[in-house]
């Protein structure tokens, strides 16, 4: 059993140096190839990134096994100690040059989340869980809000690689504008859970998420005071399956409404 603060220092070296990774991006090299649909890209710098992750980790934890979401091979969810790794949520975003995409690396101890580190290298914002000591945003101690939701902002995921989803994820965003502040897009699953967990935002929702999307925000959520569910109400499936989220604040969530009506 890893020392959870040393697990941590290591999660937070490995994600300072691939954001450092991210953001130093040379625009004529981030070429891009189609994944599951014209939407759904790889770079080359998430392959990059994704291996010196891998390369890191592997070397101060040898017996770890990794489940990553580039290439064909996503690796094992099998094993004690596990790092489940986004090393670009935000893809199209980082395509585009938008500068706003993020790596998330989440730690999981027979099968549950034990520590995760998201890193936005564009605004230098880390944030970092493990299970029971908190959650952090560049060392500082980070709440989810105690605001009503007409008083916060409202993360929208838009499920973009599955257009049977759209129709969905509208109708919520047609039920939730008239109860919030606003809603927001940002095109990165992973920070609008960390812009939920630090108070900046009451609410997230979308239509599917991988686990590589939000195994570091969840921890990093629920040390922050919040919670997420499927949207049936349920747990969010730790196996590496996909799934629907709804994240929040606990008063957030309940003034939505959301679990409730969309059944
Ligand atoms: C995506 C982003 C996006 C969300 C998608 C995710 P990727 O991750 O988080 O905000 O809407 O559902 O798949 O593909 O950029 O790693
Ligand atoms: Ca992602
Ligand atoms: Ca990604």
């Amino acid at each position: 059993m890893y020392d959870k603060t040393e697990l941590l220092a290591a999660m937070e070296k490995t994600a300072l140096i691939c954001g450092a990774i991210i953001k130093g991006a040379k625009e004529e090299h981030v070429a891009s190839r189609e994944k599951t649909n014209f939407r759904d890209l790889v770079t080359s710098y998430d392959v990059k990134v994704q291996n010196t992750a891998v390369d890191m980790l592997s070397k101060q934890f040898p017996e770890a096994s990794f489940f990553c979401e580039e290439g064909d091979d996503r690796g094992s969810l099998s094993g004690d100690t596990v790092f489940v790794i986004d090393p670009i949520d935000g893809t199209a975003n980082f395509a585009c040059h938008m500068n706003i995409s993020c790596i998330s690396i989440g730690c999981f101890r027979n099968g549950a989340p034990l520590a995760g580190v998201i890193y936005d290298p564009y605004n230098d914002e880390l944030y970092s869980a493990a299970k029971g000591l908190g959650a952090t945003l560049n060392k500082k101690e980070i709440h989810v809000t105690d605001d009503p939701l007409e008083h916060t902002l409202v993360m929208v995921g838009t499920s973009p690689y599955n257009p049977e989803l759209w129709q969905k994820t509208v109708d919520k965003i047609g039920y939730i504008m008239p109860k919030c502040l606003d809603v927001r897009r940002r095109g990165a699953a992973a920070l609008d859970l960390c812009a939920v967990a630090c108070g900046r935002a009451g609410l997230f929702f979308e239509e599917i998420l991988a686990l590589w999307d939000f195994a570091a925000g969840l921890l990093i959520l629920e040390e922050a005071g919040g919670a997420a569910y499927t949207l049936d109400g349920k747990p969010l499936p730790l196996n590496g399956g996909k799934s629907n989220i709804i994240a929040g604040s606990p008063r957030c969530i309940a003034e939505s409404g959301i679990l409730e009506n969309f059944r």
